[in-house]
């Protein structure tokens, strides 16, 4: 079996508890577009049907924290989590981080989503290279991208262009490229979704030592409520369209985890009532 650079050990971080994240009161409604008239003559036509997405959303996010947001599909994570990276503008409400309010992207705000980010006609290098090519020396930039190529365990794979890597492999890489820009938050949106059974179980693994390792928050949406017990420092679950915060749980459970007894197989329990599920646990 693959043995990441750090091994999982106690990880009960004390967090510093400072804010991260406020999410305060936030709605968002999408207008169909289509329908929008696209002049005044054109106001007896039918108005863009409206879809409220988030109801109102109020969180906190510590720094440093794991967070993991589940919910049914459609519910809006994805579009929780472009509204907090600064990508959409909520209908109303306000997100601030690190106490400042949130207008539009930021550079450093990186996204990591199921396969397919990697630029195909580059090698891994260079991928992980691209987003900190403004660095200022070439040996700043290379030490750079070693160092978090070993992190994910993927030296000797440097001049691989993607089609020559396994899915895992592909997304051991974008994790690198995502780390390598020291972002303020990492965002991510389902990444393993597309992996086969195996692979996730051993990212997971080296997600939790990878964050260790660089302490930043993480925002994390999964369909997978097992993953998300494994993974998060914060659970939060939204309700169905539009949505609201079901449950905000903390997990003080130091790492590795058994999910299967005491208060994390209670929790999972619960976690699958509140999504539907009753008989199949
Ligand atoms: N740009 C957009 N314009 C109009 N409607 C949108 C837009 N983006 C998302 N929506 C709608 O908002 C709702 C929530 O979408 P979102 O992608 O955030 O859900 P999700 O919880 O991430 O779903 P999934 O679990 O399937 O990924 C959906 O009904 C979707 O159609
Ligand atoms: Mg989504």
């Amino acid at each position: 079996m693959r043995r990441s650079k750090i091994q999982i050990q106690d990880l009960n971080m004390e967090y510093g508890k400072n804010n991260k994240v406020v999410v305060d009161d936030v709605q968002m409604e999408f207008v169909e577009r289509r329908k929008v008239p696209r002049s005044e003559k054109d106001q007896g036509k039918k108005q863009g049907d409206k879809v409220e997405v988030l109801k109102s959303i109020t969180l906190n996010i510590y720094e440093g924290e794991f967070v993991c947001i589940l919910g049914p599909s459609g519910c809006g994570k994805s579009t929780l989590l472009k509204i907090i990276a600064g990508f959409i503008q909520p209908t109303s409400g306000v997100i601030t981080i690190d106490g400042h309010r949130v207008t539009g992207p930021r550079p450093n705000n990186i996204f990591v989503f199921q396969e397919g980010g990697l630029f195909p006609w580059l090698t891994v290098y260079e991928n992980v290279a691209l987003g900190i090519r403004h660095l200022a020396t070439e040996e700043e930039k290379q030490e750079r991208v070693y160092e978090y190529l070993e992190m994910v365990d993927l030296l000797g794979f440097e001049n691989h262009y993607p089609h020559m890597l396994s899915g895992g492999m592909k997304q051991r890489a974008e994790i690198a490229r995502a780390l390598a820009v020291k972002p303020e938050i990492l965002y991510m949106d389902e990444p393993f979704s597309g992996l086969d059974f195996l692979t996730r179980l051993h990212l997971r693994e080296e997600l939790i030592n990878m964050h260790l390792y660089i302490q930043k928050t993480i925002l994390f949406v999964t369909h997978d409520i097992d993953e998300a017990i494994q993974l998060a420092d914060r659970l939060i679950v939204l309700s169905d369209r539009p949505s609201e915060v079901k449950m905000n749980y903390e997990i003080k459970e130091a790492h590795p985890r058994d999910i299967n007894t005491g208060e994390l197989r209670s929790i999972r329990q619960q976690l699958y009532l509140s999504l539907g599920v009753h008989y199949t646990l």
